[in-house]
């Protein structure tokens, strides 16, 4: 009898190892379909922001700060005293200029649209074809572009900002030991715009927990916007609505973008921008050619430059079939994206006495 039983609980165990054996190697083979269902991996709603892109020589004090304002919003920076920082990046026009393309101080317009200031402390690559890593390194190009601001001898804008006793006192406050340079007015222009920081949009509260934040036609957008239908956000990722990469979508344009500042970059690639806070900036794109966010939702439909032919289209940008209360969903999500609650203030004065922020060309 002993025998018997020891054999039949031998038989059991056996059985209970070769069928649990063959159970894990069912789920090792499991069918295609398991893992299809889930293409995209998933994505919280409430991803952390990363760290801003801040070097170490330069971290953010109250000081510069308050210096770096004002200088952006002095039009002493450009050559004929004309044009601000603030000409082209206005605070009522969220950071942008309302424009196709800028105008600065020769009048002639400028190739590219004006991109929002929000949350640029958090770009790696910047400009629409990402050809600077830092805001320290980025002030150059508008300050001596013939353009933008046109002040191509950079000593002389410094001897000019000393002149004022306004600016030498506050300059003696933000950089305490450092002489008053070019580097310094860097400087202080990149602090302020890393404050520039919008993350309390109806989107966060909404991903934070407060289900009332969003309508029911926004929810339904959000739903859509990172739904495998339309695969935004696999280019415009949480937190930031952005990410370092250079895509092909196919606006209509002869700038090649990326190719032009790097071997390897595709012809018409360009970054792929952040969208908080885009219900403020129309137009849309890197030359400003599309007019409202819905003529952007029904370019994305169509397909993108796909319909035109466009070389090297990215794959994720394909003709997607979108009723008229989804496209007004998705555009109502968009509208989801807007916090202005750190926007600066404009000086009521600077300290050249000019007048803050023309708008020559309006
Ligand atoms: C005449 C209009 C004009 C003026 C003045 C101007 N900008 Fe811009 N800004 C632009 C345009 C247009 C671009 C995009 C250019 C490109 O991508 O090639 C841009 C891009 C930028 C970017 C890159 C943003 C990103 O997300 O890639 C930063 C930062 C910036 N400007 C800051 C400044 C600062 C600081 C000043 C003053 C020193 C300034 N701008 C003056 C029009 C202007
Ligand atoms: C393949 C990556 C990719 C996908 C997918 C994608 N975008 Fe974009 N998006 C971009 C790039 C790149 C640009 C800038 C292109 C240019 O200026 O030529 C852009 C620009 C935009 C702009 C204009 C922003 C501005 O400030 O001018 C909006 C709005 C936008 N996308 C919304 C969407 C929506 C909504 C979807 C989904 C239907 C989507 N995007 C899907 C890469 C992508």
């Amino acid at each position: 009898m002993i025998f018997t039983r020891k054999w039949v609980i031998g038989i059991v165990v056996m059985l209970l190892l070769a069928s649990s054996i063959i159970f894990a190697v069912a789920r090792l083979t499991a069918p295609a379909e398991e893992t299809a269902l889930t293409p995209v991996p998933f994505i919280s709603l409430q991803e952390p922001f990363p760290p801003l892109n801040e070097p170490e020589d330069n971290p953010t004090t109250p000081e510069k700060v308050a210096l770096g304002r004002l200088l952006f919003f002095d039009p002493v920076l450009s050559e004929k005293n004309d044009v601000a920082c603030a000409t082209c990046h206005q605070p009522d026009r969220g950071l942008s200029d309302g424009r196709s393309t800028s105008i600065g101080t020769s009048g002639n317009p400028v190739p590219r649209n004006a991109p929002t200031l929000w949350n640029v402390g958090y770009v790696g690559n910047l400009f629409w074809d990402g050809r600077v890593q830092s805001l320290e390194a980025q002030a150059l190009f508008p300050l001596t572009n013939p353009d933008e601001m046109g002040d191509a001898d950079t000593d002389a804008l410094v001897a000019e900002l000393a002149a004022y006793p306004e600016y030498a006192a506050l300059f003696a406050a933000a950089f305490p030991g450092e002489p008053m340079g070019l580097a310094q007015v860097e400087k202080a222009l990149a602090a302020f715009q890393r404050t520039l920081i919008s993350n309390d949009s109806p989107f966060d509260r909404y991903a934070a927990g407060d289900l009332d934040a969003l309508t029911p036609s926004q929810r339904r957008g959000l739903e859509l916007f990172r739904s495998t239908k339309t695969r935004c956000v696999e280019c415009h990722m949480f937190p930031t609505f952005s990410s370092e990469s250079f895509r092909v979508i196919g606006v209509a344009s002869d700038d090649v973008g990326r190719a032009a500042v790097f071997e390897n970059g595709l012809v018409g690639s360009f970054k792929t921008p952040t969208l908080r806070n885009v219900a403020l900036t129309a137009p849309y794109m890197h030359n400003g050619s599309l007019a409202t966010l819905a003529e952007v939702i029904d370019f994305y439909a169509d397909g993108g430059g796909r319909v035109r032919g466009v070389e090297n289209m990215d794959l994720l940008v394909q003709k997607i079939e979108l009723s008229a209360q989804e496209r007004a969903d998705l555009t109502a999500f968009l509208m989801a994206l807007t916090d202005e609650s750190n926007r600066p203030e404009i000086p009521e004065s600077v300290p050249s006495g000019l007048p803050v922020i023309e708008t020559k060309y309006d």
